[in-house]
């Protein structure tokens, strides 16, 4: 995912600002045993220009560095991102379920930014310390051996203090990760159920849940970071120490002239250069585990398979043709993980003109007859045809294009009502749109807004009533012209006029095509050419308004009691 090229050069600019941080001080040391000591000016003056051209190399280098890392991290987190999308874009309706939406958000967001913070560091730190600490180990060792004991004191302090304050900081960090989760669940469920908590005026519970999940986080914040805040004394204190040491033996050796004094210079600066690499180096590392983790949350993502596959070599379905036909042949269907059948049985048939109607209790499995002849899940026997053709045998795309939707929800889209109707059909002009509009009942409703099809809607169809929403998305199912038209009690928010004068506008549109409604209303459901009566997930009856009126317990059931509600 990297990009090698800007990797490498990422590279040579970190080996050229290591070079120039660890040149300075070795010139310094010539400087000081060459040019101060003889009271040699030109010397001095030519080895301090030397050493200000490597300065700006190092600092041009050490600012190239940063950027490339930064931008390259960047980069990554957008592609993940941008792939995280995608894929949960071609998730079907079980993997949704199975993530479920808070944690698909977290990972799409604040995993991918820890992986992109680690990164931005560890692509500058992995390799510049190695390489750091390396370089000043050799040409400390090399120019003075006999001070190099020093390390053999303090690497190893250091290194104990390091491995404590990280065996702490680490677990506080991950948890730090999950209690993220949690705050955010609980901000996210408190933003959509707004409406719900002031209704119930739970609005104390929400916030001292949320206050209570957000001290909890704030705590560990807070504990990891006074953890992480004993590095920076502890480095000093080691550098003091070290200088110390260096200064203290170093003044002995050059009493007795075992050593110059430039080096006593050179050799500080080493130290502080290892000492300062192994720290860092440290940090990165441990922080590898905490990217790990992210990396396995966005990947699990990345990695799972996609149930609902197209067959390698799909049969075309035409989506214009002439006719059409839908058929359920014994379906069973199951969701993931559930122990009861969801719909068992299910058997019938339409074809272009028909009209289809499916009435059933809340729970009955309207919603899921209809997601199945979308294939939003695959049904466990049987099978559904369209056209003769088996629904796993074609393409999705071809399938869907073939079904306009309207669904029970009725979500819009923010943008313009244009922008919403135009959904399934991006060719549809706005003369066939405001027909979809007049046959949905809602020309009316629309035009007397002051933009009319531009007019704003808001996320998810907030600034309109419940049943405008449906009538908008009776209207987007209308405007793609498919040939299968599938209600999902789109028409429970409306009255019972308009409801009426809608099935009436629908009949001379839908003479070549096949319509499902689904409804719980008697009245919504007498004209259809054939009655599918759903209880408990089974067929409880099958046939006209009249039939079913005549000899269906169930029906019978269903007619009685809204004829109760009618005389209240
Ligand atoms: N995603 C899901 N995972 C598991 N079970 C589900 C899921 N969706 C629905 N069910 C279950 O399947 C059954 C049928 O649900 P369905 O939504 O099809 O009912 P419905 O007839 O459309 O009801 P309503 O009239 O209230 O819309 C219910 O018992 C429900 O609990
Ligand atoms: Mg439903």
């Amino acid at each position: 995912m990297l990009n090698p090229k800007r990797v490498a050069w990422l590279f040579i600019f970190l080996v050229i600002q290591v070079v120039s941080m660890l040149a300075i001080p070795t010139i310094s040391a010539e400087i000081i045993d060459n040019g101060v000591a003889t009271g040699d000016i030109d010397y001095i003056i030519k080895y301090g220009l030397i050493m200000i051209a490597i300065a700006f190399f190092g600092f041009a280098s050490a600012i190239s560095a940063v950027y490339l890392s930064s931008t390259e991290s960047q980069a990554v987190g957008a592609k993940l991102r941008e792939q995280l999308f995608d894929q949960i874009l071609n998730f079907t309706n079980e993997e949704i379920d199975q993530f479920g939406t808070s944690t698909l958000m977290t990972r799409t967001t604040s995993d991918v930014l820890q992986i992109q913070q680690v990164l931005v560091m560890a692509l500058r730190f992995l390799i510049m310390d190695p390489l750091r600490i390396l370089v000043a180990a050799t040409l400390a060792f090399t120019r003075e051996p006999k001070l190099a004991f020093v390390f053999l004191i303090i690497v190893p302090i250091l290194l104990f203090f390091i491995v404590i304050i990280l065996r702490k900081v680490n677990p506080l960090f991950r948890s730090i990760q999950i209690k993220t989760d949690r705050l955010n669940r609980i901000f996210r469920e408190g933003l959509t159920g707004i409406r719900v908590i002031r209704a119930f005026n739970r609005e104390e519970y929400e916030e001292e849940r949320f206050d209570e999940a957000n001290e909890d986080y704030a705590q560990t914040s807070i504990a990891a970071h006074i953890y992480m805040s004993f590095l920076d004394p502890l480095m000093i204190l080691l550098t003091s120490a070290t200088s110390i040491m260096i200064i203290w033996f170093g003044a002995q050796y050059i009493s007795v002239g075992e050593m110059a004094v430039g080096n006593l210079v050179a050799f500080t600066s080493y130290s502080f250069n290892i000492l300062m690499g192994i720290m860092m180096l440290s940090m990165i590392i441990t922080m590898i585990p905490r990217m790990q983790v992210a990396i396995e949350r966005v990947y699990q993502i990345l990695d799972a398979q996609n149930q609902i596959v197209d067959t390698d070599r799909p049969a075309t379905l035409d989506a214009y043709g002439k006719e059409v036909s839908l058929a359920f042949n014994h379906v069973d269907f199951r969701y993931p993980g559930a122990e009861k059948l969801a719909l068992k049985d299910i058997d019938f048939s339409l074809k272009d003109g028909e009209k289809i109607a499916i009435i059933g209790g809340t729970g009955a499995g309207k919603s899921t007859l209809a997601n199945l002849i979308l294939r939003l899940y695959d049904i466990e026997s049987g099978s559904i045809k369209i056209n003769g053709l088996d629904i796993k045998h074609v393409t999705q795309h071809d399938l869907r294009e073939m079904i306009g939707f309207a669904t029970q929800n009725a979500l819009l889209f923010s943008g313009t009502i244009r922008e919403n109707l135009k959904y399934g059909n991006e060719e549809a002009t706005d003369e066939e749109l405001w027909h979809a509009l007049e046959v949905a009942q809602g020309a009316d409703f629309v035009s007397n807004l002051s933009d009319g099809l531009d007019s704003r809607v808001e996320q998810g169809g907030a600034n309109f009533s419940g049943g405008q929403r449906q009538r908008l998305s009776i209207a987007r199912a209308l405007a793609t012209d498919a040939k299968i038209l599938v209600f999902d009690d789109s028409f429970s928010a409306l009255d019972f006029r308009t409801d009426a004068q809608l099935r009436k506008a629908l009949e001379p549109e839908t003479e070549d095509k096949a319509v499902i409604i689904i409804a719980q209303r008697i009245s919504t459901v007498v004209d259809a050419d054939q009655i599918l009566v759903l209880d408990k997930g089974e067929l409880a009856g099958k046939g006209t308004h009249e039939e079913l009126k005549a000899s269906n317990e169930v029906y019978q059931e269903i007619i009685e009691s809204q004829m109760k509600g009618e005389d209240i």
